[in-house]
């Protein structure tokens, strides 16, 4: 190209004021909610980078499809174009709509898992891991050892550590009814996984008799990641490399709240015709008919289009390059930040930031309330508050302590990323002054949530 200056790939037709506040409405909004940013109402929240998930802004293509939903209960004409959207790119025979990722992860946990059983992935997700262990059993991140180490450059840090699969698989036979890969590593970082790796890890997997399945969120980042950084694929486009992707595994689970670009769906899909019984069984039993799973005709026509316009490559150019700007500039100014940028979000080291905070006192958990407090930008602590509680109820440090910046697709532009910087490079500013927090009342399972907080020396800022 002639000019190397990558814009958004769109025009804005239709626009959502978004709402500035003060210091001091921030401050009470935070003590309101317990210090915990998931209770804290969205029209106080001047960025929210909370989660790219459901948060896109959808298409007027998808917006026109979703006038044509078929609302039929049985057999709907959108089932049938959603079903062929994702047959499409996946090839799998059985697609089972869901309304949204997580009710894909219980069903297909529910159909397999029993107690004292073994579920290895690069790295669970928090919603793959409370599903797996609400079944008794035991959720097992075997990222490579890159992957753990923020500030270390590597081209596939999501990669599944090959030796330690073959080992567990080895160790435990007969105890690891499925394995799960994340595409790309959310919790890790949002780091892609290579084609190699995904079909190193079918093959260790099938020697094995274990299906493995993707948890394909975001297929389409992983794929521009495998274009541009590995080699062979260069000439490719976004979907051949997404079909290659999901022709090494036996199924998926997705949400089609990230890379569908829509704001509500899912879906569960399967080579294995036995397997797709039982989980439609369940399907049935907890979110509806298989032609709709949970989701009106209008959702299953908004995530048709989606699929299609997510593969595109310039949305992926512009995507990927407004996540690393904001990368840049923060490295730049010396912000630890988990290296490379990942896809759809910036994940800001609070344990090499904030040294002085002990993990026990909830570093990045506390970075992100001071993010909020400073600027109005929400972001979301994916540390120790949030992986810490065992299900024992004991607590253990996390392995890493980071504060997510998700880019919701299509909303916000090139000055939204430039106040954000400047927000952060201030907060950098500060950061010997802030202080961590300690938790007043939590409940048992995915506390983070709905955990309530209050800064342990009076102030999140000690001035
Ligand atoms: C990697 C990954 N898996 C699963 C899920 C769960 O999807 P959902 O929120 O649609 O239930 C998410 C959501 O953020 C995710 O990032």
């Amino acid at each position: 190209m002639k000019f190397k200056t990558i814009i958004e790939p769109f025009r804005i037709k239709t626009v959502e004021p978004i709402r500035h506040t003060t210091r001091e409405e921030r401050e009470a909004a935070l003590r309101k909610a317990g210090y915990n940013l998931f209770q804290v109402k969205a029209e106080d929240v001047l960025i929210d980078l909370l989660t790219d998930s459901g948060t896109g802004a959808m298409s007027s293509a998808q917006w026109a499809g979703m006038m044509q939903g078929d609302e039929s209960y049985a057999g709907a004409r959108s089932f049938y174009r959603f079903e062929a959207a994702v047959q499409e790119i996946t090839n799998f025979k059985h697609i089972l709509p869901t309304h949204q990722g997580r009710a894909a992860e219980r069903i297909l946990f529910g159909s397999t898992l029993k107690a004292g059983d073994i579920v290895p992935s690069n790295t669970h997700f928090d919603t793959t891991r409370a599903n797996v262990e609400y079944r008794g059993a035991e959720a097992l991140d075997l990222v490579v050892p890159e992957g753990r180490q923020p500030d270390l450059i590597h081209p596939f840090k999501g990669n599944m550590d090959l030796g330690a699969l073959e080992r567990t698989l080895a160790e435990h036979d007969g105890q690891v009814p499925l394995v799960m890969l994340t595409v790309t590593n959310n919790s890790g970082g949002g780091q892609p996984v290579s084609m190699a790796n995904i079909r190193a890890a079918s093959e260790i997997c099938h020697k094995h008799g274990v299906p493995i399945f993707l948890d394909a969120c975001r297929f389409a980042e992983n794929a521009w990641f495998i274009k541009v950084r590995e080699d062979g694929y260069a000439d490719k486009t976004p979907k051949e490399i997404a079909q290659e992707m999901f022709s090494y595994v036996d199924g998926a689970t997705f949400s089609a709240k990230k890379d569908g670009i829509a704001n509500i769906g899912g879906f569960l899909a399967m080579h294995d015709d036995n397997l797709a019984q039982r989980c439609k069984n369940m399907l049935i039993l907890s979110e509806g008919f298989p032609t709709y799973g949970g989701l009106a005709g209008y959702d299953l026509e908004a995530i048709a289009v989606g699929l299609h316009e997510v593969l595109d490559e310039d949305y992926l150019r512009y995507r990927i390059r407004s996540v690393a700007y904001l990368g840049e500039v923060l490295t730049n100014a010396g912000v630890p930040i988990v290296q490379p940028p990942g896809g759809h979000a910036i994940y800001i080291d609070a344990l090499a930031m904030l040294p002085h905070i002990a993990q026990s006192e909830y570093p990045a958990w506390a970075l992100s309330l001071v993010l909020y407090l400073e600027g109005g930008i929400r972001s979301v602590e994916i540390g120790s508050m949030m992986f810490g509680q065992q299900p024992d109820g004991s607590e253990k440090p996390a392995a890493m302590e980071l504060v997510r910046l998700a880019f919701p697709r299509r909303v916000y532009t090139q000055s939204h990323v430039d106040y954000l910087a400047e927000v952060l490079l201030y907060v950098n500013g500060i950061k010997e002054q802030i202080r961590g927090v300690r938790i007043v009342d939590a409940p048992q399972v995915l506390r983070h949530f709905s955990v309530r907080c209050e800064p342990l020396y009076g102030e999140l800022i000690q001035s």
